[in-house]
């Protein structure tokens, strides 16, 4: 059950899902207050004016609505609907009550960050919602101006006061404009994590032909590196590079990797650079996953007895990465039809991989426990994505 709430996250992409809750919780909040330094005589400043302010909210909102209507940015958006401008009004005016209410609480929050949302939704585009923010702001810092000499305010109290209105109107766009900042990250990720898949199922296909393998695999990587515990964002990370554990294989020639029978050994040496040709293609990347993939790359086939290749590397020499994946791939190969072997049973492969392959030998003994822990959520992965 946890697993497959993991593979509806996944699917969500939650390091964004996260990434907002972490913006929403109290720590954060604490951050933002002061980050912006909303200090308590900042309320106490902007208590002296809020309720001035939402008293003559409609003789501010003239002057806005005045103001959006002589541009043809936001005439446009504004008129293109009877009766939008009257709606838009009621929402603004009770938006901007309520940031004067002075209660800052997770529910403004959270208001907030579904009001950059709706923004996004009707296409108000990000230079039109800051620029007609920054035009209320001033609006407000005029009236205030304008107003607090008649009630015998200090000028010192009404430079104080005009800090303080800034601040939270810096702190309310901050909020909203997360909204914008969210979708575009998303989208990018989105893309990047499609964009790979992609890129791994073109070495795959050619002898895989599902591309089932690289969504399977990449999943036991994260459940095994999940009961090894590992942290969230390590789990995700795997989870992103190993599909592209086997892109080095685009450089293999057909008649060795679709070769329906044991490769002989001058085949299998150039069968192995598919690991040093797959670290080639995605090293040098400032992106993490990227590098990640090439360390993957080139060290799924390393043994843990030193063994393996291309370079023979022993025990924890192995990156972590390569000691998981090789469980995975060796897991998933054998249970899977290829063109050189039929599939085998789930039992028959984990008895291959214990007996004639070896934990100690080809695999990590940690790495094999935690996939042994995790194996209940490695057969729901199987069951889901069968070939
Ligand atoms: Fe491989
Ligand atoms: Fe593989």
């Amino acid at each position: 059950m946890q697993l497959l709430k993991t593979i509806e996250n996944a699917n969500l992409k939650p390091n964004i899902e996260k990434k907002i809750i972490d913006i929403f919780s109290t720590k954060s909040i604490d951050f933002e207050h002061r980050f912006l330094e909303l200090t308590g005589d900042d309320l106490e400043n902007l208590s002296k004016i809020n309720s001035l302010i939402i008293e003559n909210m409609d003789f501010l909102m003239d002057k806005f609505y005045d103001h959006l209507l002589e541009f043809k940015e936001t005439k446009d958006i504004m008129l293109e609907k009877p009766g939008l401008v009257e709606h838009l009004r009621e929402v603004h005016t009770s938006y901007f009550k309520e940031l004067f209410s002075l209660k800052y609480d997770d529910n403004y929050l959270a208001l907030r960050f579904n009001t950059g949302l709706t923004h996004l939704n009707v296409n108000i585009p990000f230079n039109v919602f800051m620029g007609s923010y920054s035009y209320f702001l001033s609006l407000v810092i005029y009236f205030i101006k304008d107003e607090l000499p008649k009630r015998g305010f200090s000028h010192k109290e009404i430079l104080n006061i005009v800090n303080s209105i800034q601040k939270i109107i810096n702190l309310d766009i901050t909020l909203v404009i997360r909204a914008y900042y969210s979708k575009e990250i998303s989208e990018k990720e989105k893309l990047s994590d499609d964009f790979i898949k992609r890129l791994s199922r073109i070495a795959e296909f050619r002898d895989e032909d599902t591309g089932a393998h690289i969504e399977r695999m990449s999943y036991y990587c994260m459940i095994i590196a999940r009961y090894l515990g590992f942290d969230y964002d390590f789990q995700m990370d795997i989870l992103e590079a190993s599909p592209m554990h086997d892109i080095g294989k685009i450089s293999i020639p057909d008649y060795i990797l679709l070769k329906p029978a044991k490769l002989t050994d001058d085949e299998f040496e150039i069968m192995k650079t598919h690991t040093t040709k797959g670290y080639e293609i995605l090293t040098g990347s400032d992106s993490k996953i990227m590098k990640f993939g090439a360390e993957i790359a080139l060290s799924h086939h390393e043994r843990y007895d030193g063994y393996g290749y291309p370079n023979r590397l022993k025990g924890e020499d192995i990156p972590i990465s390569g000691r998981i994946c090789i469980v995975s791939d060796v897991f998933d190969a054998l249970t899977n039809k290829r063109i050189y072997k039929p599939a085998y049973s789930v039992e028959e492969s984990i008895s291959i991989m214990k007996n004639e392959m070896g934990v100690g030998k080809y695999f990590d003994p940690a790495v094999f426990d935690a996939f042994t822990k995790g194996f209940d959520d490695i057969m729901t992965i199987k069951n889901h994505y069968k070939s």
